[in-house]
């Protein structure tokens, strides 16, 4: 179901009266950046349950708060702990993150996730600065009415994934020690990993890693013209690409060893934005 505009707009006042600063840069923390919120200096934090209207997070390592601070002088608020299509919402339910950011009034979007090396030439630890996504599973945040004071019904995403703020990250790239790469993100609905062959057609179709969550805020970031970063760690080689099995395990041993570098490295992106 869908929220109404007045039920956003619940949200974002009731986090603003509680918020110790009005928010420049918005970041949605993914597995891979667990521990970031607890490096913001000053730092504030509201838990999604006492939100009105908002979401619950049901990913157990995911913490559930939207968390403000500053980093290297920016005012920023974390949402420690996003939500995905597989945990049971409806995508209209999705879009509720970053229009709540947007009412915050934040003038820039970072989302950051795990994700599956489908390009052979990534390697696990590696970062992709997203250029573009595919989606081409299911409905959009965007069904429903369209709420005018977030955009129009019909919008453009042909620079969803800001090309000043990808510029951005790249030139952060050369003083990090991550491999960082640019390339295109496809969604699957998860829960369960694709399968070799949809890995295979993936790389077919252009995409270059493949993850579960990240595009459904871009998409509602694009309705409403917020400057979008994303960037993806690669957790693991997508399905098929190795001969074992993928684990979880994985995918949460290369996030906790890639951690403290990301960390730093998305710092130096703030900086800079
Ligand atoms: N597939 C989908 N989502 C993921 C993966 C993957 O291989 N790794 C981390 N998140």
């Amino acid at each position: 179901m869908q929220h109404t505009f007045a039920q956003y707009r619940a949200a974002a006042d009731y986090v603003l009266a509680r918020a110790p600063f009005v928010p420049e840069i918005g970041i949605v923390l993914g597995s891979c950046l667990g521990p970031f919120a607890q490096e913001l200096e000053a730092s504030v934090s509201i838990d999604y349950a006492d939100i009105p209207n908002f979401l619950v997070t049901t990913v157990a390592s995911h913490a559930g708060k939207l968390v403000f601070g500053t980093v290297r002088g920016k005012r920023v608020v974390c949402m420690s702990g996003r939500f995905h299509f597989y945990e049971g919402y409806d995508y209209e339910q999705l879009a509720l993150p970053v229009r709540v950011l947007k009412l915050l009034g934040v003038r820039a979007l970072i989302l950051t996730n795990a994700a599956g090396a489908v390009n052979e030439s990534y390697s696990p630890g590696d970062v992709m600065i997203l250029s573009d996504h595919i989606k081409l599973t299911g409905a959009s945040p965007l069904r429903g009415p369209n709420l005018s004071e977030f955009g129009p019904r019909f919008f453009d995403m042909t620079k969803t994934y800001t090309p000043e703020l990808r510029a951005i990250a790249r030139a952060c790239a050369a003083q990090s020690s991550l491999t960082v790469h640019e390339g295109v993100y496809m969604f699957f609905t998860g829960p369960q990993f694709e399968t070799p062959a949809e890995i295979r057609a993936a790389r077919v179709l252009g995409a270059d890693a493949v993850g579960m969550s990240t595009v459904t805020e871009a998409l509602t970031a694009a309705h409403c013209g917020l400057p979008l970063l994303a960037l993806s760690v690669m957790t693991n080689m997508a399905a098929g690409v190795l001969k074992e099995p993928l684990t979880e395990e994985e995918v949460e041993q290369t996030a906790g060893r890639i951690a403290a570098p990301f960390s730093a490295y998305v710092k130096d992106i703030i900086e800079q934005i």
